[in-house]
């Protein structure tokens, strides 16, 4: 997607020089900053500090960290050891894991001298995987916003936008490229479709900042709201439709998102509002029965007890929350499949 007038991946490679760059989403939305890195530590830290985030990108940010690890020793032990340690940098999105398997299942059957080269085209393949399966839910994702569309056009709505609400950021930024619940909303836009996105702050971590910083890059209509105002919303009949992406879907369809999901689907429900979860196939977990399964990850309760922004040339962090008081910071919920509408994947409408 484009930043300004460049084109922008959220990482990418230099096999060459064997080092990987990404966008620091730390910074975002007030400063776009690239790092570069080249030791393995680098990803671990920067998946686990959330400089990297969103389900797929950690995948392929931790495929990356592997190939920058068998720059440095290319045997059976140490590579495994990487791997667990890239999985322990955080827990919830199956993607990470997804990402580690399928370059150990690669690396570890070939001779040593071979694992360099096949390491990097691996984690550059997954990359370039990554966006099309991206652009794959995009068409998909626009038949069901079309169909809404005509819906309204019936109901002699015509002139209005169609509404849709998003949690957290399931953007360009939480992919390599074009994003799993914006996705479709971009296309939308690109195909001459009035659409409006109410973007959920999300806290702790404003995550929907980075949603609304991308919106507007692509010159998509918005409006930030806190995460409580999405229930009144969608009473008022201002929702047409929610689409949100996913960390991890067990196997009776229970869908792990960001802390919040589950209300904003409680509230869909309850006002007859589809909700809609676009993910690639790589975020279906078959080896969990159920959302009971999934390991919720808790993070530290800084972030709820510090808020960060921007006065006019530096970040500043305030404490909002008395650190004496109890807190807890919970990163994820799950959504009974009961009330999904429709899942959006790189292969069809589920
Ligand atoms: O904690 P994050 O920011 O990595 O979590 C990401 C999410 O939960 C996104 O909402 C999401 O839908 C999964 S990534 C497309």
């Amino acid at each position: 997607m484009k930043v300004g007038n460049q084109h922008f991946r959220t990482i990418w490679c230099d096999k060459t020089q064997m080092t990987v760059s990404f966008i620091d989403q730390t910074q975002l939305p007030f400063v776009f900053d690239v790092k570069q890195v080249s030791h393995y530590i680098d990803i671990v830290n920067a998946i686990a500090s959330m400089q990297v985030r969103g389900a797929p990108l950690i995948g392929v940010a931790a495929a990356f960290g592997i190939a920058l690890a068998v720059k440095e020793q290319c045997s059976d032990d140490f590579i495994s050891k990487v791997a667990q340690t890239l999985i322990a940098s955080r827990p919830t999105a199956v993607n990470l894991q997804w990402g580690v398997t399928r370059m150990l299942n690669t690396l570890l059957p070939l001779p040593t001298s071979l694992r360099l080269a096949a390491a990097w085209l691996e984690a550059e393949q997954m990359a370039d995987e990554d966006v099309k399966q991206n652009q794959q839910i995009a068409i998909n994702g626009l038949s069901l916003l079309k169909k809404l569309k005509v819906t309204k056009e019936k109901l002699n709505k015509a002139d209005e936008p169609l509404n849709i609400l998003t949690h957290c950021n399931a953007g360009w930024l939480a992919t390599v490229d074009v994003g799993t619940a914006l996705a479709p909303i971009y296309a939308a836009h690109d195909a001459g479709i009035n659409v409006h996105v109410w973007v959920d702050e999300t806290r702790p971590r404003n995550q929907g900042l980075l949603t609304a910083w991308e919106l507007e890059q692509h010159g998509v209509p918005h409006t930030v709201i806190v995460d409580n105002a999405g229930g009144h919303l969608m009473q008022q009949g201002l929702v047409d439709c929610c689409i949100v992406g996913a960390d991890r879907i067990a196997k009776n369809n229970d869908v792990c998102n960001k802390i919040g999901t589950y209300l904003k689907a409680l509230a869909a429900n309850d006002n007859g509002v589809p909700f809609y979860v676009a993910a690639p196939s790589n975020t279906f977990d078959l080896s969990i029965e159920n959302g009971d399964m999934i390991d919720i990850e808790n993070r530290h309760v800084n972030e709820l007890s510090d808020i960060k922004g921007f006065d006019e040339e530096f970040t500043a962090r305030v404490i909002k929350i008395n650190r004496s008081s109890r807190m807890l910071n919970p990163a994820f919920d799950v959504t009974p499949a009961s009330l999904i509408t429709h899942f959006i994947t790189e292969e069809s409408v589920l």
